[in-house]
C-alpha cells in the first residue's frame, strides 16, 4: 500500500513537471531593450558585446567587430535600431532610425533580404526593442511574436 502511494505520487509529480515545462516553452521570456539600454552596446567599450536592432529585433553583432566596432566603417549603425539606414544602404545620421516612413517598395524588399539573408543568418537574436514588444501606452502588444532563428540556440542571459 505504501509503495502504491509512492508510485501514484511520483506519477503526479511527473505530470506536473511536464506541464510546467510546456508552459515555460509556450511563454519563452524575451529580453526587452529600451533605447538607452541598447545604446550601451555601441561598441565604444572594449570587451562589451555589440548589439544592433533591425525591425525591433536586437542582434548580437560582436563577431562582426571588424564592421561594427569602435572606428569601423559601420559603427554608426550599432547601439540603436538602424532599420531605415539598412533599407536605404545609407549612413546619413538622419537615416539611423527605426522609422520606415516613406520608404520605397524596393527599399523595403532590400531591407527584408538583408534582415533574413545577413542578420538572421549570421548573428544571434538577443532580444527586442520596447517599441516592438510594447504598445505606445506601455501595455504589452498582443500581436508580438518572437522571430524563429533555428540556426541558433537561445542565449542563457535572458
Ligand atoms: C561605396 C559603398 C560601399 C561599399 C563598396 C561597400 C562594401 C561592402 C562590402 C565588400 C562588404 C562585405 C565585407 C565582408 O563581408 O567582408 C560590406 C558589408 C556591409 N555593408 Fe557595405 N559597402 C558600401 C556602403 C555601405 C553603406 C552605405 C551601408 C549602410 C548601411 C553599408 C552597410 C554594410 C553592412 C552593415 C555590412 C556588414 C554586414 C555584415 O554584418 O555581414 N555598406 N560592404
Amino acid at each position: 500500500m505504501f509503495y502504491a502511494r509512492i508510485v501514484v505520487l511520483y506519477a503526479l509529480l511527473s505530470i506536473c513537471a511536464t506541464n510546467e515545462r510546456k508552459i515555460k516553452n509556450a511563454q519563452k521570456p524575451v529580453r526587452l531593450f529600451t533605447e538607452e539600454e541598447l545604446q550601451r552596446y555601441d561598441g565604444s567599450e572594449d570587451g562589451q558585446p555589440i548589439y544592433m536592432a533591425i525591425k525591433g529585433v536586437v542582434f548580437d553583432v560582436t563577431t562582426g567587430k571588424e564592421f561594427y566596432g569602435k572606428g569601423a566603417s559601420y559603427n554608426a549603425l550599432v547601439g540603436k535600431d538602424s532599420t531605415r539606414a539598412v533599407a536605404k544602404m545609407s549612413l546619413d545620421p538622419a537615416d539611423l532610425t527605426y522609422d520606415t516612413t516613406g520608404l520605397t517598395e524596393s527599399q523595403l524588399e532590400s531591407l527584408e533580404q538583408i534582415f533574413k539573408g545577413t542578420y538572421k543568418a549570421k548573428y544571434p537574436i538577443v532580444g527586442y526593442t520596447s517599441r516592438r514588444v510594447l504598445n505606445e501606452d506601455g501595455s504589452p502588444n498582443i500581436d508580438f511574436k518572437p522571430e524563429d532563428q533555428p540556426n541558433f540556440t537561445v542565449k542563457d542571459e535572458f
